[in-house]
């Protein structure tokens, strides 16, 4: 008899893709059939089987109202598991579930800070960060990474004199999409610039749980120092591939400053679902065993890749992601870098994210030539997506 976490790893190296490509799944149906989608952050395994047996339990009951001042059995499972990060003693009143992260985001935004604002973040970043300030009227001062030896860096003298304008930074902690888990010296010096600079600070925290081993990881606001400036978002979406459920949380030690940024979104906000709720408690009780083989499943692929670019394609500047199952790749060096996205969905048939999408509009062009791939995929579809990617781009040389 195989052992239950062999039957998992079977199940994700045996994805059916026919199933995959159902009209349910944007990721699979975005684009036409011969093509390997590894764009949107959705992972391609099945949900945990402790999530499915909730989901098919709550189902035997009504669908009504759930405790809208927050559920009973989530909110101790949350608070327990935000423990182990750092944010321990969150007050009463320092939970409040939103329908999902990114209405977090823009509800910040719009409660933090006015129309013409500039507000900090760092480039490239998940998109929604950039959407979030400019659909509200703000200006992105966005503060571009740089390269190090060991991977993406903060610009410190950048980050600071753009704080220096501004009442907000937004942070992406881990970073999509590079992958970065920024370290206790990096935090460190995130908080002396919110104190120093006076900032609130949204920490976006929603891939924390998707860590590779030996990967340490604190809440920004685990220090007590930011605490009261602070909001952090999660959610269960990512480590649980349950995107599809939108739910999330915003949390903080500052109760008003929770209040202050759920109210300013007021009924805009709508309710998190009944299912989701399940979803999330399911995920939270029952979901370790699954999570800690899925991101075991995850890491070998992610060294994988790495290999397969090393050996096949040493001149693609590329670092490990410490957490996500992202990877951000600089293909600068290649003549068509000018086009990639459309040369690899065209010649490679594998559609990817566009560097540029990550950059707020003035500063688009100089992400031009990098990718993000996500490789949450079966080892076999990832060896086809990299072995068509490599053909590619070597007969485009
Ligand atoms: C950093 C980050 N925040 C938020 C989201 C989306 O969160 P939600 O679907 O809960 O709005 C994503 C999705 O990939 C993400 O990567």
């Amino acid at each position: 008899m195989t052992s239950l976490p062999q039957q998992a790893e079977e199940a994700r190296d045996r994805l059916d893709v026919t199933a995959l490509r159902h009209p349910d799944s944007i990721k699979w149906t975005l684009y036409p059939p011969d093509v390997i989608p590894m764009w949107v952050a959705d992972m391609d395994y099945p949900v945990a089987p402790p999530i499915v047996a909730a989901l098919q339990e709550r189902l035997t009951r009504g669908l009504g109202y759930h405790q809208l001042r927050g559920d009973p059995e989530l909110l101790p499972l949350l608070r327990a598991h935000l423990a182990t990060q750092g944010l321990d003693d969150l007050p009463e009143d320092g939970i409040a579930l939103l329908p999902g992260v990114v209405p977090g985001l823009y509800a910040a935004v719009h409660a933090l800070t006015t129309p013409g604002e500039p507000v900090v973040t760092m480039v490239p970043i998940y998109h929604p960060f950039h959407l979030a300030i400019t659909d509200l009227g703000r200006r992105v001062a966005g503060v571009p990474l740089r390269e190090g030896e060991g991977g993406y860096e903060v610009n410190w003298a950048a980050m600071d004199a753009a704080a220096r304008g501004s009442r907000l930074l937004m942070l992406c902690h881990p970073h999509n999409p590079t992958g970065r888990v920024w370290s206790a010296g990096e935090l460190e010096k995130l908080r002396d610039l919110a104190i120093a600079r006076d900032l609130f600070v949204v920490s976006d925290e929603l891939h924390a749980d998707l860590r590779f081993t030996g990967q340490a990881f604190e809440a920004f606001a685990a220090d007590p120092r930011v605490r009261s400036r602070t909001i952090t978002l999660t959610g269960p979406c990512k480590a649980y591939n349950t995107a599809g459920l939108g739910i999330g949380a915003m949390v903080g030690h500052n109760a008003a400053l929770i209040k202050r940024v759920k109210s300013a979104a007021g009924g805009l906000m709508g309710h998190e679902g009944a299912l989701s709720v399940t979803m999330w408690r399911a995920a939270l009780r029952d979901g370790g065993p699954w999570l800690k083989d899925t991101l075991a499943y995850l890491q070998a692929n992610r060294d994988f890749m790495m290999d397969y670019l090393q050996t096949n394609q040493p001149w693609v500047r590329a670092h490990m992601p410490e957490a996500t199952y992202l990877a951000w790749l600089d293909l600068r060096d290649h003549p068509r870098a000018g086009d990639i996205q459309q040369f690899l969905l065209d010649e490679a048939k594998i559609a990817i994210h566009d560097g540029p999408v990550f950059a707020p509009e003035a500063q688009k062009t100089q992400y031009q030539g990098f990718i993000r791939v996500n490789f949450a995929t079966s080892r076999a579809i990832l060896t086809e997506a990299l072995d068509r990617m490599s053909a590619a781009l070597d007969a485009a040389r």
